[in-house]
């Protein structure tokens, strides 16, 4: 076995040699890579001149907030709902997210309102907590889902918690999808939660398999539609990760009187969203089969990315007790746990060698990682050659790190 202080000798060595080299490496936020918008190209120019729709009204013109109905059966089809519980937004899910707080603010009032935040979890989500001033408590994730049991408890103690934010399916950052037995659990809070809580289902990874067969994800509407709760759960998605991440479109998916209400909410800032692009989107990915199809030429990019990185974890990381990883079906991210209290550090080490991470505390409420070890890596943006640099750099920064606590 090598002596612990020769290793951290040799890391160190090796660490100032990546910081001589002056790297300049991103693996932050999730983006696709410049290849997998190129699967989309053919966006443009699809409409070839046909704005009418089967109805024969014209995409071109104002109006038809909920989107055309073409997009809203794709949206039916990439959310498990119905085509009239959908709206079809823009190019954001994230946006529709925000609008959809903002409407239900006037109707929480301005009581304390609190949202339960499985961890870790999405930034953005937290970000948008923060911005209306509204409470977040933590709330455990297992491999399964949310830890429904302390849900439940909290949301029967706490009149104030008016909602959740959940990624069902190859959840951000830790890639676990939730079992059916959570789905039917989570379809029912509303039950010991009260009139107006709100499940967040952002399942912005549906279709973002990385295995040819995916984790099927139980539908929460059908379930809370038996329940008599569908007015509680707010589904949300997009192709962000689809076709172009900036000019793709969104779906939200509701109970069809909660639909009413929140379109009647947006009729006041906006007469559409753009529904030539609903309209391309449609023409382009056609259906479910479509969705498939195209995904399996994102998987083909991506899932080498993947591969490279825990390659490089397993080979340079296992067996050392300094970190622990998961290994997603899907989704966009790998989460891994260093050592308690060595995030921070590890993320500043790389940064300095030239290698951006999320921020430390970035996947908890208020950037505040209790234990300060979750680091959210991102594979999907650089290509391989820059990805491989960047791993080495990283693994060689959370070997040293703890070291350097274990032997001072
Ligand atoms: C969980 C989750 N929701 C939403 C988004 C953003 O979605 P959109 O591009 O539709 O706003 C992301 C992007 O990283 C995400 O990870």
């Amino acid at each position: 076995m090598t002596d612990p202080h020769a290793r951290q000798a040799e890391l160190q060595a090796l660490f100032d040699s990546y910081v001589d080299a002056g790297l300049k490496l991103d693996l932050t936020r999730g983006k696709p890579a410049a290849e997998q918008l190129d699967l989309s190209n053919d966006l443009d120019g699809i409409l070839e001149g046909f704005y009418l729709l089967q109805d024969g009204s014209d995409v071109r013109n104002y109006g038809g907030i909920v989107g055309i109905p073409e997009a809203r059966q794709l949206g039916a089809e990439f959310m498990d709902a119905r085509p009239e519980q959908v709206m079809v937004g823009g190019n954001s899910s994230l946006n529709l997210m925000y609008q959809y707080v903002e409407h239900m603010m006037s109707i929480w009032g301005t009581n304390p309102i609190k949202f339960l935040c499985p961890v870790p979890g999405y930034d953005r989500h937290f970000t948008i907590c923060e911005h209306f001033n509204i409470e977040m408590i933590n709330v455990p994730m297992f491999d399964d889902g949310p830890d429904m049991a302390m849900v439940k408890e909290l949301v029967s103690q706490d009149a104030a918690i008016k909602g959740i934010w959940c990624v069902p399916k190859y959840s951000n950052p830790t890639g676990n999808t939730y079992s059916k037995e959570t789905v039917e659990q989570m379809a029912e809070i509303a039950k010991v939660a009260g009139e107006n809580f709100k499940v967040f289902w952002d399942n912005a990874y549906a279709v973002h398999d990385l295995v040819e067969k995916g984790d099927v994800l139980a539908s929460i509407l059908a379930a809370a539609e038996t329940a008599g709760t569908a007015d509680s759960i707010v589904m949300l998605g997009s192709t962000s990760k689809v076709t172009f991440a900036g000019a793709g479109i969104s779906f939200l998916a509701t109970s069809i009187s909660r639909l009413k209400a929140f379109e009647e909410f947006l009729s006041d800032q906006m007469i559409g969203f753009d529904k030539v692009n609903q309209l391309r989107h449609v023409r382009f990915l056609k259906d479910s089969e479509g969705i498939k199809a195209h995904m399996a030429r994102h998987r083909e990019i991506v899932k080498p990315k993947f591969d490279l990185v825990l390659t490089k974890l397993e080979k340079h990381l296992a067996g050392k007790n300094m970190a622990t990883w998961n290994s997603p079906r899907g989704g966009y991210f790998i989460s891994l746990d260093t050592r308690p209290g060595l995030a921070t550090t590890i993320i500043s080490m790389a940064a300095e060698a030239g290698v951006k991470l999320t921020p430390a505390g970035a996947t908890f409420p208020y950037g505040r990682d209790p234990d300060d070890m979750n680091i959210r890596l991102a594979p999907t943006f650089p290509g391989l050659g820059e990805l491989e640099s960047a791993m080495d750099v990283f693994v060689t920064c959370v070997e040293l790190a703890s070291l350097n606590a274990e032997l001072v």
